[in-house]
Formats: structure tokens, C-alpha cells, sequence
């Protein structure tokens, strides 16, 4: 009997002779394999949709065949799965079958805002929402595994993948990155709909020195302990089932070959017992960092290290046997990888039904359903900023005779997808802000000049524009960044917004100098809009808002969404001011609120210490007053509990949600401690003149942090704490946290 029916059956009968005993499986079928073939399954390939890295798509079919090839990204749809599927599981010796990974990071065909906008929404049911459908429209093509959630802290502007994140708070990406995770892999594996998640990219990718992507990482045990690692920690929790090493270097030590984060850590300190897949020839790159000499060498420091998949480097397929042989790399570590991988496909239920991904019918009716478009236009509008609204200008009347649209972003449909939006179709089926207007006013209302491009110095459309703006009641700019110009090795050093756009905009202004104009941004980073904010009225952040985002964006501008969304990173006044973020150190010399001009502070002889726009600001078309905090007591204990609650009143004419920010400051300990730190939020709606208390509950396990001697707890002292709407607030109340 040909020895892959033997496994089949021996599968076979473990799957229904034992309950969900994986480990034993996978024993089982370990046992049967040859070395050769237990690296097999530490190798991944590309598929012909190859979009990313320098690798080609190698001669797949005679991987998979030779038991050489253990998951595939970029690779998707009924049948191209199904003949891929067919190989491995019918061609090859043992008929392993095959993983399909990709990148469906904010959508795979209902492209929800980029992730920096979701997280402006500060909504983990809308964040949680937003993935399952992601995996629902996946798993539908038959991807069973996703390299999401990005939950790279970063506080770099200037680095394009920020745009990929939760922003610059470590509370914020924690509670994010779960939601992700609950959402991709839904409460039961084994069922079709549901894909593996990916924590990403481990560790402090973020902080790329100068925000040049890939760039070095530096920096004390105590930052990365209290800063980028504890969104991964998090996503461990929430039981994230697969981690992917990342490109830089941190502290001399690349990432895809650190023993200290991938093994120390990741598996003694935090028992993960999932895969980590390395990013895109991540091993190979040790080699140009200097940390390896060849790619036999980086394939043995890679595993050794503790990387457990290699994506499309070649490295571990042509080197690995050798190395066992030679003694250079345990063959437990290759059991131990090789395991890992299968016990994720079993717990898929590959291993039952390597088809089960495999449906016609669900993938003809899954992509862009009603229900899911419709929850895209909602969450696009809720991760929407209103920066600024001087003199009311929005919302905008559907009555108003005449509004110029100008804009390089007016009508694009490609670009509104932001970047990474897996098999969002750019051009022809988003919803662009034209269109979204159009439903709320006729013809006769518009009138529209592209005016500009958003790169090039084409001052031909400016005319048109001008003339248009000077006709119109009322103006509306669109414009922004294009979608190539954050994400990955999309790096600026100028955070304005790009081209001949800023210039465009004064002309505008100084041909209508009392005219209401509202400038709508989409972009991926945080921009300087120091000129802006005094150019126009107001400014509606909706990032790159995805397939329903032109729809959204035009509920906002109406009024029929109130805007709620935050910001979850600090808009600078320029770029010199970067690194900037809320929860800085207080440094030795603060500049005295009482005397801002005092010298030798700490501060810049150009511009104030303070960001343009702060982390956590947002504004709404009503007015939220905050009042009678309350603590129900001023000493914690490490046993007690203490109950902060504010009173919230909707003082507007206007129903709308408020996102509630609780911050906490540790006066003094052993190290120095931010000036504040967010510790809880809470969404609430409040109809016109409604008020409602909103209630934290607070104990010494909210307050813990990596000391010096990287022992991670809380130190008994005075701690600050406040409720508010945003993170620009002066303490007012304290209480104590007594032994
Ligand atoms: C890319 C990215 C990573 C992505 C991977 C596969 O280079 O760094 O985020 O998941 O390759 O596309």
C-alpha cells in the first residue's frame, strides 16, 4: 500500500478516532517523514501573484511534488488553489497539504480604511468587524492564513508603515491588535470561514532610525519591553496562532536571526506555541546586514534563532539537511518547526479535507456583499478625524446653491484603497468622493476641477480651479498623498502635504479670502499642516478610507455622520519636531507652564514643544462637557481596586459618539515614567442634551512596567489621573497606591 493511503488512513483515523488530540498527529505523521520532507514544511513560496520582494515565483509544482515546499503566499482563488492543493496532496509522496497565505491587512475585496484610520476609530467591535469580513472574503479564495495584525508601535511619520498600524500608543495597539486577531480567526479554527492570523513584524520595526524603512533599530531592554513588545505579548494572549520575524536589526541582532526576542522570549518568557514565519527573504537579508556570511550561514542562524518558516529565501529548502548532517543545527529544532506548521494545518482541518477552503459557491457569493459594503461605508465614516471646523463650516448644507470640488482626489478610485488592499479592485468599484457627493446633491450643485496632480508640477489646472472655486458657495478640496507614497519602502522626509497642493490651496484662498473652504485629506502618515490649518476652515482626516470611502466621506460632510474618530498619532508642526508623541518623558528641564519663555529649557528656538494636532484629538459637529470626576477612593492597594468615573453631557443640538481617554501618570519611580499614559477608553453615544457617567476601574496590575532591572511591577507612590477627550489636559486629581 502506496505509504501516503497509509498516513491518509492513520490521519484519517486520528481525525475521528481521537477528539481534537492534534499533538498526537502530528507525532504520527512526523514520524513517517524524512528529514528533507520536515524541511519541506519550514519552506514557503510565492505565487504568480508575486507582488512584493525580489524573488521570483520559483518552479512551484516541482517543489510541492518532492515534499519541498510547505505553504505558499500570493497564491489564491478556487482553482489555483485546487490545482496547487491537487499537487500536493495527490503528487507527493506523503500528500501533505499546502498552507495559503497573503496579505489581507484592511480588506481582501471590500477594502475597509487603511489600519492607521481604523484605529482612529478607536473601536475594537468595528476593528473586529472589519477583519472577520476580511476573512470571510478570503477564506472564500481559498486563503487560509493572513500576515496581519501590523502592530508595530511607531511614533515615525516620516516611516510609510505607519499607515499599516494602530499608531503611537502601546494600550491602543494592544487592544487593536486582539480585536484583529478574534476577528481573522474567528472561535473556531476548524471552520472554512476563519484564516490564521500573523502577529507582525516582531519586534520594533517602528522605530527604523529616521523613519527610513528597514532602517536600524536601537534602543534600551526597558523601551522595547515597555513600548514594542507588549502589543505581541498581547496578540500571544488574545491566541494569535503564527508571528513573523521582521527586517531590521535591533541592537546589532536582525530580528529574523534574534535568539533573545524568538526564543527567550517569544517561547521560555511567553510559551507561544504557534509558527514564526520569516518576512520576505528576511533570513537571506543577515547576509547584507553583515550578520551572516552566506546563506548557508544565515540559514543556520535563522533556525537556530528560532524561525520556523523560511518566506521565499531558498535558504532553508537547499541548506538545511546539510547543516543537520553537519551537526550545525539540531534536528529537534527542525521537528520542533516542522510540527508547529503541521499542527496549524490540522488545527485548520487540512488534514480532513485539504478542500475545504475550496468552494465555488462560496467564493461566487462571499465578495462585497451588501451587508459588507455597508459596513465598510460605516466604520470609513467612524474612522474619520475632523481636525478643525473653524466657524462651523461643516456640516455642509445639501440645500447650498453651488460647491467647487478641486481636487486630485475628487474622483480617484484607486488610490482611496490606501495601500496593501489585497484584491481591492483600484478604479471602478470603490465609491469615490464624486460619487458619495452626488447622492446628496444634483448636477447643477457640483462643480469640479481636478486642479492639480499630486506629484508633479503640472500648474496648467489651476486656472480652471480657481475660476471654479470663485463660482462656487461653497469649496471642497480633496487631496492628499497617492497610495504608493506610505506602506512598505515608502519613506518621506517631508511630512507636507506633496506637490504644487499646498500651493493650490493658498491661491484658492487668496481668490476667495471669506469663503468657507474644507480641505479633506487621504494619507497614510501623519502630515504637517502648519500652512493649512490657516489657509482653510476645516479639515476632515479620512485617510486612504477604502471601497465606500468617496460614500463615507460625503455622509461626514453632510451631517448625516457625526464625526467620531481620534487621532492615534501626534500630528507635528513639522518634521523637525519627530520623534513626537503624547506620552513623552518629562526630561529635567520642562518648560514652566507658568513661564514658557523661561531659558535653558528644554525646548526648540523655532517652534513650541507641542504637536500641531495631539493623539486623541478629534473633533464633532456637538460638544461633549466633562465634569465631577470622581475616584471612589485616593488609596489603592496591591489587592483593591479603585472606581474613576466622569459625568459626559451631549451640550450640542447634535446626537454623536465620544471616545472617553482614561490617562494615569507615575509621578516618580525607579525609572523615569511618561508624563501620562493611556489606560483605558470608552466609546459612548449621547443623544443631544443626554448625559451619561462613564466609570474605569483601575488596580496595580494597570500600572505595572519594566523597572531597570527589567523585573516588570508596580512601585507604590502618587499617580495622576485624569478622564478626558483627548490627551492635551492638565492633571487635577491623584491618588495613592500604598503597600
Ligand atoms: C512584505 C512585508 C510583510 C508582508 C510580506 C509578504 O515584504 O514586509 O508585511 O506580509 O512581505 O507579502
Amino acid at each position: 500500500m502506496k505509504l501516503r493511503f497509509l498516513y491518509i488512513i492513520l490521519c484519517g483515523t486520528l481525525s475521528t478516532g481521537f477528539s481534537q488530540n492534534y499533538e498526537a498527529k502530528v507525532d504520527s505523521l512526523i514520524n513517517l517523514m524524512t528529514l528533507q520532507e520536515k524541511i519541506g514544511q519550514t519552506v514557503m513560496y510565492s505565487g504568480h501573484w508575486d507582488q512584493t520582494g525580489p524573488f521570483v515565483g520559483a518552479d512551484n509544482g516541482k517543489y510541492i511534488r518532492e515534499g519541498n515546499m510547505g505553504a505558499m503566499l500570493n497564491a489564491m482563488s478556487v482553482k489555483g488553489t485546487r490545482d496547487l492543493q491537487k499537487i500536493a496532496v495527490e503528487e507527493s509522496r506523503l500528500g501533505i497539504p499546502l498552507l495559503f497565505g497573503y496579505d489581507v491587512i484592511h480588506g481582501h475585496r471590500t477594502i475597509f480604511p487603511i489600519n492607521l484610520g481604523l484605529s482612529a476609530s478607536w473601536d475594537l467591535k468595528m476593528v473586529e468587524e472589519s477583519s472577520r469580513i476580511a476573512a470571510e472574503e478570503a477564506s472564500a479564495e481559498g486563503i487560509h492564513w493572513t500576515f496581519a495584525p501590523m502592530i508595530d508601535v511607531s511614533r515615525e511619520p516620516r516611516w510609510g508603515r505607519i499607515s499599516e498600524g494602530a499608531g503611537e500608543d502601546v494600550f491602543l495597539n494592544n487592544e487593536i491588535g486582539k480585536a484583529y486577531v478574534r476577528g481573522f480567526q474567528g472561535d473556531d479554527l476548524s471552520q472554512p470561514n476563519t484564516v490564521l492570523a500573523c502577529a507582525k513584524h516582531y519586534v520594533a520595526y517602528g522605530a527604523a532610525q529616521a523613519g527610513r524603512d528597514y532602517h536600524t533599530t536601537n534602543m534600551g531592554e526597558g523601551e522595547l519591553r515597555n513600548v514594542y513588545l507588549p502589543p505581541f505579548k498581547a496578540a500571544v494572549d488574545a491566541g494569535v496562532e503564527t508571528f513573523m520575524s521582521a527586517f531590521n536589526e535591533l541592537n546589532g541582532v536582525p530580528t529574523s536571526g534574534n535568539k533573545f526576542t524568538l526564543r527567550d522570549i517569544l517561547r521560555d518568557e511567553w510559551k507561544f506555541d504557534g509558527f514564526v514565519v520569516s518576512d520576505y527573504t528576511s533570513i537571506n537579508e543577515m547576509i547584507q546586514h553583515g550578520f551572516a556570511k552566506d546563506s548557508i550561514d544565515a540559514a543556520r542562524i535563522g533556525m537556530n534563532a528560532g524561525v520556523d518558516m523560511d518566506m521565499v529565501g531558498h535558504v532553508y529548502r537547499l541548506h538545511l539537511k546539510t547543516l543537520v548532517e553537519e551537526g550545525k543545527v539540531s534536528e529537534a529544532y527542525i521537528n520542533d518547526a516542522c510540527k508547529r506548521i503541521l499542527l496549524a494545518k490540522f488545527k485548520l482541518g487540512l488534514f480532513d479535507d485539504p478542500y475545504r477552503y475550496i468552494d465555488e459557491l462560496r467564493e461566487a457569493n462571499t465578495a462585497y456583499k451588501p451587508e459588507f459594503l455597508a459596513k465598510a461605508r460605516e466604520i470609513a465614516a467612524a474612522s474619520s478625524v475632523l481636525l478643525q471646523n473653524n466657524n462651523k463650516v461643516l456640516p455642509l448644507s445639501k440645500k447650498t446653491k453651488s460647491i467647487a470640488f478641486i481636487g486630485p482626489l475628487v474622483k480617484d478610485e484607486a488610490d482611496i484603497l490606501g495601500n496593501w488592499a489585497a484584491k481591492g479592485e483600484r478604479g471602478g468599484k470603490a465609491v469615490s468622493v464624486f460619487e458619495g457627493v452626488s447622492e446628496y446633491l444634483k448636477a447643477n450643485q457640483i462643480l469640479y476641477a481636478k486642479g492639480c496632480d499630486i506629484l508633479n508640477d503640472d500648474r496648467s489646472g489651476f486656472e480652471e480651479a480657481i475660476s471654479i472655486s470663485q463660482k462656487a458657495d461653497q469649496i471642497v478640496l480633496v487631496m492628499g498623498e497617492n497610495h504608493h507614497m506610505s506602506g512598505e519602502a515608502a519613506s518621506r522626509t517631508d511630512l507636507k502635504i506633496p506637490g504644487i497642493q499646498p500651493e493650490l490651496i493658498k491661491k484658492i484662498r487668496e481668490a476667495n479670502p471669506n469663503k468657507n473652504i474644507t480641505l479633506v485629506l487621504m494619507n497614510g502618515r501623519p502630515l504637517n499642516l502648519s500652512d493649512e490649518v490657516n489657509l482653510v476652515d476645516a479639515i476632515l482626516e479620512v485617510w486612504f478610507p477604502g471601497t465606500m470611502g468617496g460614500a463615507a466621506t460625503a455622509d461626514l460632510l453632510f451631517g448625516t455622520v457625526n464625526p467620531s474618530g481620534k487621532l492615534t498619532v501626534t500630528f507635528p508642526r513639522n518634521v523637525g519636531q519627530v520623534p513626537i508623541y503624547y506620552n513623552m518623558k518629562n526630561t529635567g528641564r520642562p518648560i514652566p507652564e507658568n513661564n514658557p519663555k523661561q531659558d535653558y529649557k528644554s525646548n526648540y528656538i523655532d517652534v513650541p514643544n507641542t504637536p500641531l494636532f495631539v493623539f486623541g484629538h478629534g473633533l464633532s459637529y456637538t460638544k461633549f462637557r466633562y465634569s465631577d470626576l470622581k475616584l471612589s477612593s485616593e488609596n489603592l492597594t496591591f489587592s483593591s481596586t479603585i472606581e474613576a468615573s466622569v459625568k459626559i453631557t451631549n451640550t450640542g443640538n447634535i446626537d454623536g459618539f465620544e471616545i472617553v481617554q482614561l490617562y494615569i501618570h507615575d509621578k516618580v519611580g525607579s525609572v523615569t515614567r511618561p508624563v501620562k499614559e493611556l489606560k483605558g477608553f470608552q466609546k459612548i453615544f449621547l443623544k443631544k442634551g443626554e448625559s451619561k457617567t462613564v466609570t474605569f476601574t483601575i488596580s496595580a496590575e494597570d500600572l505595572k512596567f519594566y523597572n531597570s532591572d527589567m523585573i516588570y511591577g508596580v512601585e507604590i507612590g502618587e499617580f495622576e489621573i485624569a478622564i478626558a477627550p483627548s490627551s492635551d489636559f492638565k492633571f487635577k486629581h491623584t491618588f495613592n497606591l500604598n503597600d
